[in-house]
């Protein structure tokens, strides 16, 4: 449908609420420092990128989470409950992306439980029709709900999701949120947990600080394009006009606290105009744009972390060398 707009009426028009896209970027760029949301790094170019960021020599987190679960996927799910009770048993993961890895959780869940109910959650609709299909052919077995939201939603329908149930949160995606968004991300995930069920999180931990930066910098430079492809997205969504040419991907580790922090740097000074916002943003010469968080952990913060929101460590499993660790959690009983 077309409508066309008098003058008169462009006047009167009550301005249009923007996307969820566009409001974030405008909140984002008026900032100091500028910032931008890792969300929206997940379009489906975005999470092609990151498949490939998943599989460089310099990126340890998915391999190393992957070898956890071939070795010690049995206990894993035992230490979920999968092998409990059948009935109405559903594993719910958010961020799902190729669901490599948790593939061969699902394998070893089948084999004690074959009714449980696979939910993946992503935001990428590409990455999900991507992760049904393989599903369908790999485990024709597996029942397996998928939910294309954002992780809000995707809390709030788990809120009234019947039966038993383990959520996965993989890959430390946890990570990605600065430490006051950990505390608050994991209350609403402790919050509709009964007494069951249980959480599968992915920490990254503390290690080598050269080994953590290469892996947010890796030499092929799939991360940078995995960064600047923001920009991309904002130049096809939002009418933007980002040059690229001028535009440089930069990363930090901080030992101190753990965080491994992206940015998007300004090679020389610039304006960028912004349709969907009717907009032009000013850019000094190596300004940044804070794009990414990836906090690395120690295992005494986890427990203090858990502690904080009535969570109890249920079972660690962790790779020989102490790179990465899968912690199960569950409720902490009333009074404890
Ligand atoms: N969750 C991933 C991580 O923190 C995301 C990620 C990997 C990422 N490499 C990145 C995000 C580079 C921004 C830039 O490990």
């Amino acid at each position: 449908m077309s409508v066309i707009i008098s003058p008169a009426s462009v006047a009167e028009a009550p301005a249009r609420p923007l996307s969820p896209l566009a409001q974030h970027v405008a909140d984002g760029l008026r900032r100091e420092p500028k910032t931008l949301s890792s969300m929206y790094f997940y379009d489906d170019a975005g999470s092609r990128l990151f498949q490939q960021i998943m599989a460089l020599p310099e990126y340890y987190p998915t391999r190393t989470e992957l070898a956890i679960f071939r070795e010690q996927g049995a206990a894993i799910v035992a230490a979920l409950g999968g092998a409990g009770d059948p009935a109405d048993f559903s594993l719910v993961e958010l961020g799902a992306g190729d669901g490599a890895k948790t593939k061969v959780l699902l394998r070893e869940l089948l084999a004690v439980n074959p009714a449980v109910t696979y939910a993946p959650v992503d935001i990428s609709a590409g990455a999900m029709s991507g992760l049904v299909q393989t599903l369908s052919r790999e485990l024709p077995a597996l029942r397996v709900v998928p939910v294309v939201e954002t992780y809000a939603e995707a809390l709030r329908q788990l809120r009234t999701r019947p039966g038993r149930k383990a959520v996965l949160f993989l890959g430390s995606n946890i990570g990605n949120f600065g430490p006051a968004e950990q505390l608050d991300f994991l209350r609403q995930l402790a919050e509709p947990l009964g007494p069951d069920d249980r959480l599968l999180i992915g920490f990254d931990l503390r290690k080598d600080p050269r080994r953590i930066r290469a892996a947010y910098d890796d030499a092929q430079g799939v991360t940078a394009a995995f960064n600047l492809n923001l920009l991309t997205r904002l130049n096809r969504e939002l009418g933007a006009d980002f040059d690229l040419a001028h535009w440089q991907h930069y990363t930090d580790y901080n030992p101190l606290n753990g965080a491994v922090r992206s940015f998007l740097v300004s090679t020389r000074a610039q304006h960028v105009h912004l349709a969907a916002l009717n907009e032009n943003v000013e850019f000094g010469p190596w300004e940044a744009i804070h794009t990414e968080n990836s906090y690395k952990f120690s295992l005494p913060q986890i427990e203090a972390l858990a502690a904080q929101v009535g969570l109890r460590i249920a079972e660690v499993f962790s790779d020989a060398a102490g790179d990465f660790a899968d912690v199960v959690l569950a409720a902490r009983p009333v009074g404890c």
